[in-house]
């Protein structure tokens, strides 16, 4: 028997309320609207309330996915999170219970910007494999936890927020089925986007009286840090040619793909992106300008808003691509299949 595919068949996402604009940013930091827009494309980003956590997010995308694909079950949960509630257990255990889904298979997936599509092989190796028949797949982030309150680099990028798909075994000539993915990794880069300490390389501690310092004695830095310009380079030519690597094995020449739906991270990065692959910008949907760098969520997200607007429409020949630390990068493509996002 062949394996089957996985469908994707249903859509939510979720924004907590608070938007932050340039100018507020520009109130509390030595930024301003006009840099922030010129050098990222970015508006607003929207941030979570302290009490809110990953998980929270991931719920309401969640449920607006199942809703979207009018199911009230699926047999496993992946969440794909940078920013899981606790570093211990994983956080998808507990947004399935909160869904009410029982005692499914759930687990969470670390390749921070590229985890939603690490999150989409991995649900759609499930279904393969015949170890499933269905997986809510979720991408949900509260980087506004890990951000270093005084570095304008990436306050002004990055926003919270939660996207998820729910996938179906089916048939692969089906609307909605997924083609086999393109991931990849190269550890060289790890330092390039990293929070050093806090795992086991550096544990947290309290040093006396001088605050938080390291298990190696050092002081500690527990911020998420990157290294704008270097991940730029690479984020261009790893998303690109990832993407024509997945249109390649999908049988699909450049101008065959309708949407590139891209890892919103920055809009000068989603223009070398469509350039370098020869495609011309407006098939790339933007989203980035009203809520930034959403991490794991921005796929999802983006693929929500590209339909909300009319860019992304049945039957469109869409690529997947992404990009973040690890360094990681994937792809994946599927004919974009009739649902109403929830
Ligand atoms: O999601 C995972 C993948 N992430 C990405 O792909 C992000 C990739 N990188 C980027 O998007 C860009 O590199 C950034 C937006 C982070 C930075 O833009 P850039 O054009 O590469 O600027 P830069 O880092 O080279 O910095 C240029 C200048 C610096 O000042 P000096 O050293 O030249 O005096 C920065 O301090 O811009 C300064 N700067 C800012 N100025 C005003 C950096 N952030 C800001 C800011 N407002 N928010």
């Amino acid at each position: 028997m062949n394996a089957a595919a996985a469908v994707l068949c249903g859509l939510g996402t979720w924004l907590p309320p608070q938007a932050v604009t340039n100018d507020d940013l520009a109130r509390e930091l030595d930024t301003s609207d006009d840099w922030i827009r010129s050098r990222t494309g970015i508006g607003t980003r929207f941030v979570a309330a302290p009490t809110v956590a990953t998980s929270d997010l991931a719920v309401e995308a969640g449920r607006r996915a199942l809703k979207s694909a009018g199911r009230d079950a699926v047999d496993g949960v992946v969440l794909a999170t940078t920013t899981p509630d606790r570093p211990c257990p994983a956080t998808a255990p507990l947004v399935a219970a909160r869904l009410g889904l029982g005692t499914v298979a759930a687990f969470d997936v670390g390749a921070v910007c590229t985890g939603f599509l690490y999150a989409l092989a991995t649900g759609a190796g499930l279904i393969a494999a015949g170890t499933v028949g269905s997986v809510l797949v979720i991408g949900a982030d509260t980087y506004s936890r890990i951000l270093d309150p005084a570095d304008r680099s990436t306050r002004a990028i990055f926003g919270d927020g939660a996207g998820a798909v729910v996938l179906r075994s089916g048939g692969a000539t089906e609307p909605g089925a997924l083609g086999s993915a393109v991931l990849g990794s190269d550890g060289t880069g790890s330092e390039l986007i990293t929070v050093r300490s806090g795992g086991s390389r550096e544990p947290l501690q309290m040093s006396g009286t001088s605050g938080m310092g390291t298990g190696t004695g050092g002081p500690a830095d527990p911020y998420f840090r990157m290294a704008g310009k270097a991940v730029f380079r690479s984020a261009v030519e790893r998303m690109a040619d990832a993407a024509l690597t997945a249109a390649r094995r999908a049988g699909w020449t450049t101008d065959d793909i309708d949407r590139l739906v891209a890892h919103q991270a920055n809009l000068r990065i989603l223009h070398a992106v469509a350039d370098r692959m020869r495609l011309p910008r407006h098939r790339c949907p933007v989203h980035l300008d009203q809520v930034g760098n959403t991490a794991a969520a921005s796929i999802p997200l983006a693929l929500a808003h590209a339909v909300a607007t009319g860019t992304l429409a049945p039957g469109h020949r869409t690529v997947l691509t992404a990009f973040g630390g690890g360094l990681t990068w994937g792809s994946c493509t599927l004919r974009w299949p009739a649902l109403t996002p929830a």
